[in-house]
């Protein structure tokens, strides 16, 4: 019987996707076809600046330069410094104009600006949070948005508590309109939650505070499980499993290594090990992760204990082109969308947009495109873990094409003329292939004596 069931279903599927949307379908009597594919928006690391302003003494455009002469600013900003409003609003401006349906949005964090502890307060970090909250929400009064919280959305930054506090039941009140009551009640508690898509959508989404685990947060030294959100994650999951529903997870931090220092996991290698633990007996109905955080665009492939790919993992580059002086390079503005198979919720393609803000504050215009094409750009089928995992296997080769394309977009191309040596990319590719510490040291070690 199940075996007809599912041999009906896939029959069906196959039609539908031959007939795409433009025949309505006879057979389920006159209700519209399910879309070929879906789509949602990711958009993380707004860091507004509310001080940004243009001024002939260049140490005083905005807070977030910290006293140094802003380079070249113009009016969607700044590399020395934090998003302006009006390069914000250009990003959402681009959404809402760009005619693209999306069933929702992913929003993972860190709205304040980079600026100095005292020059911000609960109240001012709050502040920030609720004017783009509001935003978001008079832009597209009808979109579902999940956000996360990330390290910036608190006072003293990254200090996030495991039990409830100011910054928690304010954004708590302030996510209502998104989120059901269940949600809300364990974001109030710990700053994390989980929530079906819709009731039509049998899709989870699994938004983790994984700044409890962030190695700078010392509210959480020592801790096993911080607001009890392992225990809590588990049992979501299982429950997830038990209902057949596949789940996104959503975070600020992410899991793994940092693609561009040796051997740093984002967060504290302990919780690092315990997450990969739970995101592999779960991979199953773990259908895609997205997070925020690095400002850089990076792709991540979790894989079992036996090395086979398992889990697709994706890192978005940040709204805000923030560096400090001394660092050579910094991002565009970026924002992505991606795109699902509505059947079972697989991670088809994702379309990365920016804005190259050079060009921008040069024609007083924004003008964001498309930066690339994942499936395209790199001639890959769809973001399932084998396919990404061929595709990092492809950047190992030495003096890989697809590897420098990707190095360019990893600074969602501020450079394309940027290079990454040998060492360099040792780094990239350990970090994209193997995330936990036995595996990696491994990748690291196997690397650098074939590539002395
Ligand atoms: C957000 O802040 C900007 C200034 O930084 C201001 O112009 C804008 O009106 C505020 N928007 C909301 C919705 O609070
Ligand atoms: C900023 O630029 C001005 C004018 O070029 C210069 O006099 C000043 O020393 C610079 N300040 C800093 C902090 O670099
Ligand atoms: C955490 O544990 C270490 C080693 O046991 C100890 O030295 C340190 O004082 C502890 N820190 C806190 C905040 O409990
Ligand atoms: C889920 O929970 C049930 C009941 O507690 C348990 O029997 C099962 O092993 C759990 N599933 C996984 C994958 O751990
Ligand atoms: C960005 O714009 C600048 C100025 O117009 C131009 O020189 C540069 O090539 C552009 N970068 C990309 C990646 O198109
Ligand atoms: C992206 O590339 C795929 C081919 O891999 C193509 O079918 C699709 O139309 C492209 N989408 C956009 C928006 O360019
Ligand atoms: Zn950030
Ligand atoms: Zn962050």
């Amino acid at each position: 019987m199940a075996l007809l069931g599912a041999l009906v279903c896939c029959l069906l599927a196959t039609w539908h996707s031959r007939r795409g949307l433009a025949l309505p379908l006879a057979p389920t009597g006159g209700q519209s076809p399910p879309p070929v594919v879906g789509q949602f928006w990711h958009v993380t690391d707004l860091h507004l600046d509310p001080t940004y302003h243009i001024t002939d003494d260049h140490t005083k455009v905005c807070a977030s330069s910290k006293g140094a002469n802003a380079s070249n600013p113009g009016p969607f900003g700044d590399v020395l410094c934090d998003s302006p409003y009006h390069l914000i609003l250009s990003a959402f401006d681009f959404i809402k104009k760009s005619g693209q349906e999306a069933s929702f949005m992913i929003w993972t964090g860190d709205s304040p600006p980079h600026v100095p502890v005292h020059e911000l307060s609960t109240d001012r970090v709050i502040n920030v949070i609720a004017n783009m909250t509001t935003t978001v929400q008079r832009l597209f009064p009808d979109l579902q948005v999940f956000p996360a919280l990330g390290n910036h959305d608190y006072w003293p930054q990254d200090q996030l508590p495991i039990v409830t506090s100011e910054v928690y039941n304010a954004v708590a009140n302030l996510w209502k309109p998104w989120l059901d009551e269940e949600a809300i009640s364990t974001l109030r508690k710990g700053g994390f939650y989980s929530q079906k898509v819709s009731t039509n959508l049998n899709l989870r989404i699994i938004s983790l505070n994984t700044n409890l685990y962030y190695s700078p947060n010392v509210v959480t030294l020592n801790k096993t499980d911080p607001a009890n959100q392992f225990e809590w994650l588990e049992n979501t999951l299982n429950i997830s499993q038990q209902k057949k529903e596949k789940v996104y997870i959503i975070a600020h931090v992410p899991v793994g290594y940092l693609p561009y220092s040796k051997s740093t996991t984002a967060m504290r290698e302990y919780y690092n090990e315990k997450l990969i633990d739970i995101f592999r007996k779960y991979s199953d109905i773990i259908a895609g992760q997205f997070y925020g955080h690095t400002h850089r665009d990076s792709i991540m492939v979790l894989s079992d204990k036996k090395g086979n790919p398992i889990n697709s993992l994706f890192v978005a580059p940040a709204v805000t082109p923030v560096k400090n002086v001394l660092e050579k390079l910094t991002n565009n503005p970026g924002i992505r969308l991606f795109q699902y198979d509505p059947r079972d919720y697989k991670l088809v393609n994702m379309l990365q947009y920016y804005l190259n803000l050079t060009d921008a504050n040069l024609k007083g215009e924004s003008n964001w495109k498309l930066e690339y094409n994942l499936t395209q750009t790199y001639d890959i089928e769809d973001l399932q873990p084998k396919n990404l995992y061929g595709l990092a296997k492809q950047f190992a080769i030495l003096d890989s094409k697809q590897f420098i394309k990707y190095y360019s977009y990893f600074f969602v191309s501020y450079d394309t003329s940027v290079t990454c040596d040998e060492t360099c990319k040792a780094f990239q590719i350990c970090a994209i292939m193997y995330l936990d510490v036995i595996s990696y040291t491994d990748c690291l070690k196997h690397y650098i004596k074939r590539n002395p």
